[in-house]
């Protein structure tokens, strides 16, 4: 068990709230949580939002620095909107993060990137579920497949998932075009369109409450391979990142780490 203080944000959202929860089992102290300035939970406390048993009050954004003071890790699971405001104020603070939110643009991570990796220890990753990050390295292996074969992701979240295609159907999308040299990516198809050389293929499905699939599909002329990731429930990333938490608490040198660099796969 350990006693690493938190501050959650995104506090009252679906992965904020899981990892709370999740956090309180395993022994980490919550001792902050920020939400989003027009929550109706800001100004209650976690127990009043129904989230844990806590009496720690949550805040919005403009109070980040009260917040985070007293921990050792700050954790996030937001919008990108919020991260570009919010990540660069808790590296000034010199607090060690976790991140997990995706759908940034290239230019909100270069912000986010130039204000913490000479300030602080991060981790940054698409996806905390360990099993996806092993997958991230077996999906180099793909450079082995005849060029004829062709590499396909499909990916299926929950309706309520803003950004799309995923972030991990995006990371695994770099590491497989990097494996076939593929230079484009098609997000769908409809009427005429066939499938062109040097084309990766990413499809998106949107329904109820699936908290995430990633299947990646390598067909040649004769023969499919399938491999499929589930995630059951959001604990799956909580956990993760809670072990990225724990790891990030251990770090001295400043700079922005991956999953691969907390698992020791780098
Ligand atoms: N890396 C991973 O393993 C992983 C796993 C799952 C999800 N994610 C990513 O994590 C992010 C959140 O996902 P989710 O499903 O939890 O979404 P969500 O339920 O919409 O939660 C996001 C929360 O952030 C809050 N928020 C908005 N602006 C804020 C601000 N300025 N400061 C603090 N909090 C703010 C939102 O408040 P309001 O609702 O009041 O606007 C909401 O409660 C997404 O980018 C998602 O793709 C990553």
């Amino acid at each position: 068990m350990t006693s690493i203080k938190l501050c959650v944000a995104g506090a009252t959202g679906r992965m904020g709230s899981t990892l709370i929860r999740e956090a309180i089992t395993r022994g980490f102290k919550i001792t902050g949580a920020i939400a989003a300035k027009d929550d109706p939970n800001v100004n209650k406390t976690l127990r009043e939002a129904g989230i844990c048993d806590l009496n720690v009050k949550i805040v919005d954004p403009s109070r980040i620095m009260e917040a985070a003071k007293e921990a050792d890790v700050y954790i996030s699971f937001t919008t990108p909107e919020a991260e570009v405001v919010n990540i660069p104020i808790v590296a000034d603070l010199g607090k060690k993060i976790v991140m997990g939110t995706t759908g940034f643009t290239e230019e909100q991570m270069r912000k986010i990137r130039d204000a913490v990796s000479n300030k602080v220890p991060a981790v940054f990753s698409p996806n905390f579920a360990i099993g996806i990050n092993i997958l991230f390295n077996l999906l180099r292996m793909i450079k082995m497949f005849p060029a004829e074969y062709d590499v396909s992701i499909i990916e299926m979240h929950h309706s309520g998932k803003k950004d799309a295609p995923s972030g991990t159907a995006k990371k695994m999308g770099e590491i497989i075009a990097e494996a076939k040299g593929y230079t484009s990516v098609t997000y769908g198809r409809e009427g005429i369109s066939v499938r062109k050389p040097g084309e990766l293929e990413i499809l998106a499905v949107r329904a109820g409450g699936i908290p995430g699939v990633h299947e990646v599909i390598i067909a040649g002329p004769h023969e499919i391979i399938r491999i499929e990731h589930t995630a059951f429930s959001r604990s799956v990333f909580a956990q993760g990142a809670l072990y990225a938490a724990e790891w990030v608490y251990r770090q001295d040198k400043p700079g922005i780490y991956s999953m691969n660099d907390v698992l020791g796969l780098s």
